[in-house]
């Protein structure tokens, strides 16, 4: 990182944009164009990206950051992406966006004050060496921690959202559930469209 982190949008500088993008998303994005060509299309292979969990846009609770956050935003993207072309390649290959927690390096040494709780940088090491062991292709797309917990991508729905009651819709508007399929008062929570009505629930019997 360069320079101070943005605590208000008024801080937004472009050359500051333009580093944090180059060495936390450009830099690995010509890593995947480079090296993952190289693993094997057959059997276990890992390609592993240091990202951060302030890259998480669910997980963004304070804000600020601004460029920090986006280029690690940016860079969990382009794993993703990737990891669903390498899955194509090989079904064994596990690509994956990793958080280190933060660790006492020159990185994190100036936030140190504003009470952070640093890991020594050797024992993040071993964390992070154990989560990569443990890594196969069914975590291949995913965005973890140094303990292996997977960081949220998307919001899990709570039983208290589950609860919540649904706002009336006018006749002939449709709702859209969390998949992004459509469902009109008219036809039932269970149509999906007039051509696909997918499954109705059983009646009994
Ligand atoms: N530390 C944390 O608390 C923390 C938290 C979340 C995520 N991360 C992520 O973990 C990764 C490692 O962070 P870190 O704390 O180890 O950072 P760091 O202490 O700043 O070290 C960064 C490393 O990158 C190298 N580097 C920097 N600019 C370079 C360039 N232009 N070309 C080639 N190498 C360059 C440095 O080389 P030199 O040693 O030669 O300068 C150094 O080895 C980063 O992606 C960071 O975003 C760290």
């Amino acid at each position: 990182m360069q320079g101070q982190p943005e605590r208000s949008w008024s801080h937004l500088q472009p050359d500051h944009l333009a580093h944090s993008f180059l060495v936390n998303t450009i830099g690995p994005a010509l890593v995947i164009k480079h090296f993952l060509p190289l693993l094997p299309r057959q059997g276990p292979c890992k390609a592993v990206f240091l990202s951060a969990r302030v890259g998480s846009i669910t997980d963004n609770q304070l804000g600020g950051w601004y460029g920090y956050r986006a280029a690690k935003a940016a860079l969990n993207q382009l794993v993703k992406t990737a990891s669903i072309e390498q899955a194509r390649r090989n079904r064994q290959a596990a690509v994956v966006a990793l958080h280190p927690g933060t660790v006492d390096t020159p990185l994190s040494v100036p936030f140190a004050k504003q009470g952070l709780n640093l890991r020594p940088s050797d024992l993040a090491a071993r964390e992070i060496a154990g989560v990569i062991a443990g890594l196969d292709g069914g975590h291949n797309g995913s965005f973890v921690d140094y303990q292996g917990s997977p960081i949220m991508a998307n919001k899990i729905r709570v039983e208290a959202d589950r609860c919540a009651p649904k706002p009336v819709l006018a006749p002939g508007m449709t709702r859209t559930n969390h998949r992004g399929q459509k469902s009109s008062q008219e036809r039932g929570t269970w149509s999906r469209s007039k051509k696909n009505p997918g499954k109705r629930p059983h009646k009994g019997g």
